[in-house]
């Protein structure tokens, strides 16, 4: 039964029920109408508490129905209906009123919140903006600039801030449901507030709107959805209730086919999926109340950092009484980052450091659930580490390493009890980039494999298993990327142009200026390590640069030149000298945006279809999380792999073909060949 109705004296309750978000499916829409129409009927009913069961209150509409046509009863119909009720109807919230769940809170004449509950309007992070009166009512209701930055951001707020914009009515301290009723008993026998449809909107300042649009639109880049909800609150203010109610409708209905929509909605179940992989059904993870880091540079402090964030106690190894200190001062820093830019108050900052014991004496991890080793990327150095970790820990700690290249299984040989090791590959800064790939050894046992899932999700990550070969699933497309670009370069292509054409994809930085932002000594060693094992990786003009040390930023130069203490890159006619050089050979030929975009991202869709094909991801959505959360890729195109599904896999294949034919990619994989004959990756996929 999705909705329920019950009575206390002269309160109607009706309770909704529609596990596991009260989403607004047709079935829901339809119980809300016969509730008010019955309810408006009935003459001992004097006023109604709408009440959700389960984790929250109805979190908006159902996303499943998006790709389907809709069907009546439509939302704004409801929430109209509901509105015009002849009974005040009080929004009774918990958990989250998003979305349509607060478009109907909206057409309730009252809304009442515990103050842990959440509101807001996140259409725009599904590529779409409200459809059911939400950029309509609110700024009737919170006035044009809070409705502004509610619906353009797609951030909810708190009940507390939901209060004092006059989102809601009251804050409820004590149970929900008798304050609910209690409140519809003292506006039981008053007259009924003015619906928020009849009210009028307050005016805005001269160039309100344009320095609104000025600011979405710098925000949003080139993400469609903000703009139009702008577009929508603003014709929401100057026209009337009904054509501006007409007008929301349009802009939803034509903005929920659209191809960024489709992209965000795969991002959205891609992730929410991603914590609960189904092979990991049924797996009890291990406890984890404890954990320590060893290594504090730059990623086991941020590591120490996420972890703390979490909750846990943390205790930091180094390698002596200077390296603690230095490890301690890293995770301070990252603190004091936090205080600087309002993320977290000072207390909290100060709260945090008293839960990071420093030192370098490995007994103290005697009994510590988990431990994470994040020191030098060097092999010796880590079964170093793992020998002392074995003799000290509890013999069910999680062993884990945060490697970024290095084999983990070969890590793993000679730790007692190797059924508790996996690895955790962690992003830079640890404590905020939100992808976690966990990588399994063959002799992880399934429970520990549970507990990288159950660790991520404890520190608000996005985990994706990935198997083990040179770079898991995010660095070996990674080497593609950037073995792309340098073909660009010694085929007529620019690093500016590379870098420009990358941006206007949608990328933060180009692959040229990210190189120069990180360093290109990283990848050098990690080339001279493939070289080493016989492999021969593929970046004649980074290695000439590593070889006349132009590493990047640091050292004053890279792809490009550097005025002394400034960051903005500069072409630099050393590179173009180098590049000449080596170009000797190389088929020239012009570069427009849209072909450097193919050269450098198709080749990348077709390393993916070979991670695929050999089972290092096991889903084509987990590449797209790992490239979308770990390396910027537009979140709005929703990863390579369904950009290239979206576009076609037979025009991927093609296009792979010609530039494979004119030497400048690797030939299609087979993997990507049997996607595009079975039109998807999902028969890939495991
Ligand atoms: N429609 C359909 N399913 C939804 C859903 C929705 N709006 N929101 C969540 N779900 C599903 C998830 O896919 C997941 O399913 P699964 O268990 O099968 O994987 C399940 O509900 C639980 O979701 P979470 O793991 O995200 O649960 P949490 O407890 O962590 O978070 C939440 C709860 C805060 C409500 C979070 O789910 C959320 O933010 N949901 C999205 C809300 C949203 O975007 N609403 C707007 C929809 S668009 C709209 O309303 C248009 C309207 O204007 C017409
Ligand atoms: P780093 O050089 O900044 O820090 C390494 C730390 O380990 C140093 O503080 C050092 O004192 C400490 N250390 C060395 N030997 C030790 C020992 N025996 N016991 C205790 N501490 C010891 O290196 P970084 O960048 O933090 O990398 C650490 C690991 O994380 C490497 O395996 C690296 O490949 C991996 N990684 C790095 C990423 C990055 O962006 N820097 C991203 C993801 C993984």
């Amino acid at each position: 039964m999705t909705v329920t109705i019950t009575r206390e004296g002269t309160i109607a309750v009706v309770t909704v029920d529609n596990p596991p978000v009260n989403a607004l499916s047709q079935a829901l829409r339809q119980a809300l109408v016969e509730a008010a129409a019955a309810l408006d009927a009935d003459v001992s009913v004097k006023a109604v508490v709408l009440l959700c069961a389960g984790r929250t209150f109805i979190a908006g509409a159902d996303v499943n129905e998006f790709d389907k046509p809709p069907l009546p009863p439509h939302l704004p119909d409801v929430v109209t209906y509901i509105e015009a009720a002849k009974k005040p109807w009080i929004a009774a919230i918990h958990g989250s009123a998003l979305g349509g769940g607060l478009e109907v809170a909206l057409g309730c004449a009252y809304r009442v919140a515990v103050p842990s509950a959440s509101l807001g309007l996140p259409e725009v992070k599904l590529g779409i903006i409200p459809g059911a009166g939400g950029t309509v009512r609110l700024p009737r209701l919170i006035g044009p600039a809070a409705a502004v930055d509610l619906v353009t951001s797609g951030s909810p707020v708190g009940a507390k801030k939901a209060e004092a914009l006059g989102l809601v009515d009251t804050l409820i301290d004590s149970d929900l449901r008798i304050g609910a009723i209690a409140f519809a008993n003292s506006v039981a026998d008053k007259p009924l507030p003015q619906p928020i449809s009849s009210r009028t909107v307050p005016a805005v300042d001269a160039g309100f709107w344009e320095s609104a649009q000025m600011a979405v639109s710098a925000k949003a880049k080139r993400e469609v959805a903000p703009l139009r909800a702008l577009a929508s609150i603003r014709n929401a203010c100057e026209a009337d209730f009904a054509s501006a109610m007409a007008f929301e409708r349009e802009t939803f209905l034509s903005l929920r086919g659209s191809p960024q929509a489709a992209a965000l909605r795969h991002v959205f179940f891609a992730e929410r999926a991603a914590p609960r992989p189904p092979e990991l059904a049924g797996v009890k993870p291990r406890d984890i109340r404890s954990a320590a880091v060893v290594g504090g540079g730059t990623m086991g402090a941020g590591i120490a950092a996420a972890l703390r964030d979490a909750g846990l106690p943390i205790i930091l190894v180094e390698r002596d009484g200077v390296a603690v200190e230095r490890g301690l001062a890293n995770i301070r820093a990252i603190y004091e980052g936090s205080v600087k830019r309002g993320r977290i108050s000072e207390e909290i900052a100060v709260d945090r450091m008293a839960g990071v014991t420093g030192s370098d004496d490995y007994g103290l991890l005697a009994n510590i659930d988990l431990v994470i080793e994040a020191v030098f990327e060097d092999i010796t150095v880590k079964h170093a580490v793992f020998a002392k970790l074995s003799d000290v820990c509890r013999p069910d700690a999680v062993l884990a390493t945060n490697t970024s290249y290095l084999d983990p299984s070969q890590i793993s040989e000679g730790i007692a009890q190797p059924e508790r090791f996996l690895g955790l590959h962690f992003f830079s800064p640890a404590h905020i980039m939100k992808l976690l790939e966990i990588v399994p050894t063959e002799t992880t046992a399934p429970d520990v494999l549970a507990t990288g899932f159950a660790l991520a999700r404890l520190l608000g990550k996005i985990p994706v298993r990935a198997g083990i070969c040179d770079g898991f699933i995010g660095n070996r497309i990674l080497k593609v990327t950037r073995a792309q670009a340098e073909r660009l370069l010694l085929s007529g292509a620019t690093p500016s142009a590379i870098d420009a054409a990358m941006r206007s994809f949608g990328l933060p930085m180009g692959p040229f200026e990210a190189q120069d932002l990180g360093g290109l000594n990283i990848a050098a060693f990690q080339r001279k390590a493939a070289r080493v094992r016989g492999e021969m990786p593929f970046a004649p003009i980074a290695d000439r640069l590593c070889a006349i040390e132009r590493f990047g930023q640091k050292s004053g130069g890279g792809w490009y030149d550097y005025q002394p203490g400034e960051r903005a890159p500069l072409p630099s006619a050393i590179v173009a000298g180098i590049i000449a050089r080596e170009a000797g050979g190389w088929p020239q030929r012009p570069w427009d945006e849209a072909s450097i975009v193919d050269a450098i991202v198709l080749p990348m869709v077709n390393e993916a279809a070979r991670i695929l094909e050999e089972r290092v991801a096991l889903r084509a959505a987990d590449i797209d999380l790992v490239k979308i959360h770990g390396y910027g890729f537009p979140h709005w195109r929703g990863g390579p792999m369904h950009y290239a599904e979206a576009r076609g896999l037979i025009e991927v294949l093609s296009a792979i073909d010609e530039l494979s034919a004119e030497g400048l990619a690797d030939q299609p994989s087979e993997g990507l060949r049997s996607a595009a004959q079975a039109g998807g990756f999902s028969g890939l996929a495991g």
